[in-house]
């Protein structure tokens, strides 16, 4: 085996790994914000300001969930480009779907747009609770009940939930690949166990963006 299919494929492990991870935040992130349907005396604002404050949360998931961030964008260009030179100049004979899918072939474009809405996103909410917390005068950061208002707030304009919406189909199809890519690339294939991945990764990729679709729109119709 050659040094760089050696390195490539240690790549792809550590990308799936980073990638399992943020599956998993996807889950939970899910569950707090799904919370947020319960209207603005639901349990939303506890569990926001839990998420905020507790040293955990803070301290250590959040430094490894922004380096898996960070890592699964940029180990994803450096995959592409390495699988873009390694490619034969050009098929002389090239039939795209033989096999593999569409979306297979195109993660980098969904995942350039997740990557832009995360950008939108951070700024919707990320900076808006930075300025909450450390620029003096900000606001009250021990006023718990802000967290439901401001969300809700977010969702009153067309724009932004047209581009969330996008955002979410395109994660959906990112995920309906990258789920059980993520299996495949660290090892886990295995004649009886390959088709149930698949399956629940089919039904993680259909779920996870339409609750998001869901909460986006729920938000912006009770306005
Ligand atoms: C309707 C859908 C969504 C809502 C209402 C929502 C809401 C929020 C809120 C309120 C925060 C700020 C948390 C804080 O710092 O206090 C946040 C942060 C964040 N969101 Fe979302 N989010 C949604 C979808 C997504 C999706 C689909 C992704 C990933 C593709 C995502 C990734 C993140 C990340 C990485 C952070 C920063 C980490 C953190 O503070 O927990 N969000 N989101």
């Amino acid at each position: 085996m050659s040094g760089f299919s050696r390195s490539t494929i240690g790549r792809k492990y550590a990308m799936a790994l980073s990638a399992m991870f943020l599956l998993l935040f996807l889950i939970m992130h899910l569950s707090v914000n799904l919370l947020s349907v319960c209207g603005k005396d639901g349990p939303f604002n506890e569990a926001s300001y839990f998420m905020g404050y507790n040293w955990m949360v803070q301290y250590i998931m959040q430094p490894i969930l922004v380096f898996a961030v960070i890592f699964h964008f940029v180990m994803g260009f450096v995959l592409e480009i390495k699988n873009r030179n390694a490619r034969p100049v050009k098929y002389a004979v090239y039939n795209g779907n033989a096999n593999t899918t569409w979306m297979s072939r195109n993660m980098i474009y969904s995942g350039l747009v997740i990557l832009a809405f995360l950008g939108l996103h951070m700024y919707d909410f990320w900076l808006h609770e930075m300025t909450y917390k450390y620029i003096p005068g900000g606001g009250d950061p021990t006023d718990i009940a802000r967290f439901w208002p401001d969300l809700h707030a977010k969702f009153a304009e067309t724009w932004r939930v047209v581009l969330y919406v996008i955002a979410f189909i395109l994660l959906g199809l990112h995920l309906a690949h990258g789920f059980q890519s993520s299996f495949q690339s660290v090892g886990a294939r295995h004649p009886k166990y390959t088709p149930l991945i698949k399956k629940i990764g089919t039904w993680y990729s259909i779920l996870i963006p339409a609750g998001f679709i869901f909460i986006a729109l729920f938000h912006f119709l009770t306005q």
